[in-house]
């Protein structure tokens, strides 16, 4: 055993000396920040005054896009849900484990989206392996965008598939990719909107790419499902809801405000999870208070069309603000070089009063580590420019304090 104690502290060594060392502490309480307590040059330094608010930190980093987490009508939903079903599941979908919440949430999710069919995961994670290791395998040839998340890699990797990876957003690679394929069938992996960099892939084409070589196109709408496309996502704002050729992943943990994940597509496709995909069959089901919840967001999503709006108006804000590019979603991402720079920046941040997503490797390749903001519905413009005016302050810092 002393060999690999002296290995984890070296690997924590290693960590700490790249600015890598990632945290599971507790938050306090984020929520609200009254603007007008900012005082962005106090004793030389950039600070928003915490101390007379009601919740220490303004959240700019949780993916809670909808604001809807903190729903009363999630919580009455998912109150309920524990009510009648427990506190868990009990045991996978395929013993006992489907309630009647599961079929509830799966057909929100498919009237939301468009989609003749839905299958809820225990996350979003578990979609994406579920999904791609059931088309996978030597038949299959997957080409994904190299920005793809760390669960499309897992899922492609797991699948034992021929893998291919294609260069952010470049379709000419990926037709060369297609074309070239020897093997009788093909998965193209894309998101609809990238989780770090914010920006949108060209789904319309790339699903037009898919048909002309009769592939099958995977859009993971983890970050587009109650934001892109009215809320219904950015497949359905294509105009491809229901096409046979593209299939949607997505979490239920952001835009939906609760737990889990799904994959939407056809009945055959359903099918052919429910009885193969190994994270759906071999994992106890999504806890029906997750289920409850998430099917409340998607009614309140279709409903309330004036959220999804709010999210689009304070990403403008923002982007302002900082003098970025808009982003097509929440999240507007600021690139800030190196991962002791982004480690460095999110902690004076906090320490202000202000939470930011700090995407370091292996999140984002080496040297473009970047602070990742997201631009709830829920936050008001006061509070957005607060936060703008603090962070437009650090980053004008040539060093940051340590
Ligand atoms: C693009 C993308 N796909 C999948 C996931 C995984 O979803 P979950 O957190 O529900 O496992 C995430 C984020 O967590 C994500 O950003």
């Amino acid at each position: 055993m002393g060999s690999m104690q002296d290995w984890l502290g070296a690997q924590a060594r290693v960590r700490s000396r790249r600015g890598l060392v990632r945290s599971t502490v507790p938050r306090p309480d984020v929520s609200h920040l009254d603007a007008s307590r900012t005082d962005a040059s106090r004793n030389g330094a950039a600070v928003l005054d915490t101390a007379v608010l009601d919740s220490p930190l303004l959240d700019l980093a949780s993916n809670d896009y909808l604001g809807l987490a903190a729903d009363p009508r999630l919580q009455a939903a998912g109150i309920a849900a524990v009510a009648r079903y427990g506190t868990g599941a009990r045991s996978s979908r395929v013993v006992t484990g489907t309630h009647p919440v599961h079929a509830e949430l799966e057909a929100e999710l498919a009237a939301l989206t468009g989609q003749p069919a839905a299958l809820a995961f225990s996350s979003g994670y578990t979609a994406n392996l579920g999904i791609l290791t059931a088309l996978g395998g030597p038949g299959t040839l997957i080409v994904r965008d190299e920005h793809a998340h760390a669960s499309l890699i897992d899922g492609a990797r797991l699948s034992r598939s021929p893998l291919e990876v294609f260069p952010h957003g470049d379709l000419e690679a990926l037709a060369r990719l297609l074309a070239q394929r020897s093997q009788p069938r093909a998965v193209v992996v894309i998101e609809s909107i990238y989780s770090v960099l914010g920006d949108a892939a060209d789904v319309a084409a790339t699903a037009e790419l898919c048909a002309e070589y009769d592939a099958l196109l995977v859009v993971d709408e983890a970050h587009g499902i109650g934001v892109a496309g009215g809320g219904r996502g950015a497949v359905h704002a294509a105009g491809l809801a229901g096409a046979e050729h593209v299939v949607l992943t997505t979490t239920l943990s952001k835009a939906l405000g609760a737990q889990g994940g799904a994959v939407l597509g056809s009945a055959a496709l359903r099918e052919h999870l429910v009885n193969t995909a190994r994270s759906f069959i071999f994992d106890t089901a999504l806890a029906p208070c997750a289920a409850a919840a998430a099917a409340e967001a998607c009614r309140i999503i279709a409903a309330e069309p004036g959220r999804v709006e709010s999210v689009a108006r304070n990403a403008a804000l923002i982007a302002g603000a900082l003098g970025l590019e808009q982003a097509a979603g929440a999240v507007q991402s600021v690139p800030v070089g190196p991962a002791t720079r982004a480690a460095g920046l999110a902690a004076r941040l906090e320490e202000a009063g202000v939470l930011v997503g700090c995407f370091r490797p292996p999140s984002v390749p080496d040297g473009i580590s970047r602070l990742r903001l997201t631009a709830r519905a829920d936050l008001s413009p006061e509070q957005l420019r607060a936060a703008a005016a603090l962070i437009r302050t650090l980053l004008s810092l040539t060093e940051v304090p340590a």
